[in-house]
């Protein structure tokens, strides 16, 4: 076994099965391009402040770039049995460079160290994460726009409540996805924060500039405190949040495709490229993907759980416990990058069976509030309105008819008011059309709340 670069306060090796259960190079490998670039910055900031030869800083800000070209292409491999890739990067640089490359490590520590790495590798997954949810929210709109005019039934408790249109409801999601790609801008902007120069938690006697460093890897500013800088986690629990908000409506949704591909209802069908089948029912034909973005909702919920949990006793500053916080955050980008980038293309080959989505607003009584808004127009007070209506719809049940197809005769009987104006009032396009409230189902509604959502991508 190699000998630690902490041995020199040890008698004896570590113990193999510590060495195994210690080390989180098999997790914080992907970490290794952060790594190097934040200490290229460091090293700069050394040499620019004197506190290493200039000589020095400049030959280990090469031997960096060195090691970095070589993980790229290959050409070294990450040693799975070392430490961590803090280690493993700065015993490779030593390596190739002798004693200079020992004095990388001056004025900082891991603890300070492994704070930047994720900081800089989570900025970068949320750009991507937030560019998947564009893609996502424009192919939302490309739905709602062919389907502006597409009536359907709008559900309450899953019953049959309003009509309103198939762009309407699916724009509903592009509200959410827009406040989904909000919390991960606000959350990059908390995350943006340089914690390098808090070193191990009491920061250092050298004259470190940490604003430079801070201007050399892009972050807004420097962290203020440097046991907090070393020692919290909260980013990792506020993208994790997020994300989970994230996965929540991406499920939300994916239970509507779900129950919309079934026969009972039939409003889509998914592409064949998209769906699945089963190995003993030769019709099958399965929405794996959005059930299993159902149940990677679950993970990511508990990744942020991890997270929660893993944080509530530590004392101030580092504990190792924090080293758990790689697996579950990661876990949960990748979940998310998986789901979205499987959820998009299907979204966008799912065909849309309007016929099917008119033949079930037209029956459930759906313009059953819209039959009672007429009779408000015409002066009854609602509640008067609403009871005459309800009686309209039992005695329709009893005869088997709906409220297009009652008879004059038997809306006259009940209440002289109605005319037959009422057939147009409750005419499904008519129910569609009238919703013009802000925010409502109407087609030039809808198209107000496309534009909203096109104005608020291009910010
Ligand atoms: N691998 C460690 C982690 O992920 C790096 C920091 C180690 N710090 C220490 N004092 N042992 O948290």
């Amino acid at each position: 076994m190699a000998d630690m670069m902490w041995a020199g306060r040890f008698s004896k090796q570590v113990d193999d099965r510590v060495n195994d259960f210690n080390s989180s190079v098999s997790f914080d490998a992907r970490m290794y391009r952060q790594d190097i670039q934040g200490s290229v910055a460091h090293a700069t900031m050394l040499g620019e402040c004197g506190i290493i030869d200039i000589e020095e800083s400049l030959a280990i800000v090469e031997g960096l770039k060195g090691i970095l070209a070589d993980i790229d292409s290959g050409k070294l491999h990450i040693d799975p049995n070392a430490e961590d890739i803090h280690m493993f990067v700065e015993a490779e640089l030593t390596k190739r460079l002798g004693d200079t490359g020992k004095r990388l490590h001056t004025a900082r520590s891991r603890n300070d160290q492994v704070a930047l790495d994720i900081r800089m590798y989570l900025r970068d997954e949320i750009t991507q994460i937030i560019s998947y949810i564009e893609q996502l929210i424009n192919t939302v709109i490309k739905l709602a726009e062919d389907n502006l005019t597409t009536i359907m039934p709008g559900y309450t408790h899953m019953q049959r409540a309003q009509p309103i249109t198939f762009a309407h409801h699916v724009m509903a999601y592009a509200q959410m996805l827009l406040r989904d790609k909000g919390r991960l801008e606000d959350t990059y902007k908390r995350m943006n924060v340089l914690p390098l120069g808090s070193c191990a938690l009491a920061s250092t006697t050298y004259p470190i500039n940490r604003d430079r460093v801070c201007e050399l890897l892009g972050f807004d500013e420097v962290s203020q405190n440097s046991l907090d800088g070393v020692s919290d986690r909260d980013f990792c629990i506020e993208l994790a949040s997020a994300l989970s908000i994230l996965m929540l409506h991406l499920s939300r949704f994916s239970e509507e495709i779900i129950l919309w591909c079934s026969w009972e209802f039939k409003f889509i069908e998914l592409d064949d490229a998209f769906a699945t089948g089963s190995s003993i029912m030769p019709q099958k034909k399965n929405p794996d993907v959005t059930e299993l973005i159902r149940g990677k909702t679950a993970r990511v919920y508990g990744d942020l759980n991890t997270l929660l949990t893993m944080m509530k006793g530590t004392p101030l500053a580092y504990n190792k416990d924090m080293q758990e916080d790689k697996p579950a955050i990661f876990d949960a980008i990748d979940t998310v990058k998986l789901c979205l980038k499987t959820f998009i293309p299907m979204l966008d080959t799912m065909k849309v069976i309007p016929e099917n989505m008119r033949n079930a607003a037209a029956r459930g009584f759906i313009n059953a509030t819209d039959c009672a808004d007429y009779l408000v127009k015409k002066g009854m007070p609602f509640r008067d309105a609403y009871k005459i209506t309800g009686t309209l719809v039992a005695k329709c049940i009893e005869k088997g008819l709906t409220l297009e197809t009652l008879p004059i005769e038997e809306y006259k009987a009940l209440c002289d008011v109605f005319d037959e104006g009422v057939y147009d009032a409750i005419s499904l396009d008519t129910c569609v059309m009238q919703r013009k409230a802000k925010g409502g189902p109407a087609p030039e509604r809808v198209k107000e709340q496309i534009e909203y959502v096109k104005r608020n991508l291009q910010k």
